[in-house]
């Protein structure tokens, strides 16, 4: 089975599931480990850096990362227990928001808990591009995407770049 990335072009089925909460995943079965595979498999797929559960329909705490010069990474049922107070701003896009890019201000530096794909507990300190990914991400699980996090401005317009979108289907 090929999992589906949900593309959020103005359907309201793929929009209603990408906001959202996700749900704790708790047993790290051999089914959650296939999808965290077919995860990783889509990501790339899709050329992106990072992949949440809410993304492809599953909507439990999961997610997946590679970042420029990392390794693939799954994270189940993360929590962010710091975040620096500098702030960075940074292009984003999202693999569920095509063809939108926009600069979002982030904490620099991140300190997260999970648990990987082989039920092992984890700490891990991120920065720069890592860190990045692993927030953007850790909003999907929340129902967030990153243009909820542009000012009014810079969101009205990408708003209205989605719905050009809707319009050419
Ligand atoms: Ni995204």
């Amino acid at each position: 089975m090929e999992i589906i990335v949900l593309e959020n072009k103005g359907d309201s089925e793929n929009d209603r599931v990408l906001r959202q909460k996700a749900k704790p995943v708790k047993d790290i079965t051999g089914e959650v480990r296939k999808i965290a595979q077919e995860m990783i498999e889509a990501m790339h797929r899709g050329r992106g850096v990072g992949l949440a559960g809410p993304q492809v329909g599953f909507l439990r705490r999961i997610f997946v990362t590679h970042a420029e010069g990392d390794h693939p990474r799954v994270f189940i049922d993360p929590s962010i227990v710091w975040t620096s107070q500098e702030q960075v701003n940074y292009e984003e896009g999202c693999l569920s928001l095509p063809g939108i890019w926009a600069h979002v201000t982030r904490p620099g530096k991140i300190k997260i808990q999970a648990w990987n794909e082989k039920g092992r507990a984890f700490t891990l300190e991120a920065q720069g591009i890592l860190a990045r990914v692993i927030l953007h991400e850790y909003d999907h699980l929340e129902g967030i995407l990153f243009i909820d996090r542009l000012d009014e401005a810079r969101r009205s317009k990408v708003l209205s770049k989605l719905e050009k979108q809707k319009k050419a289907g």
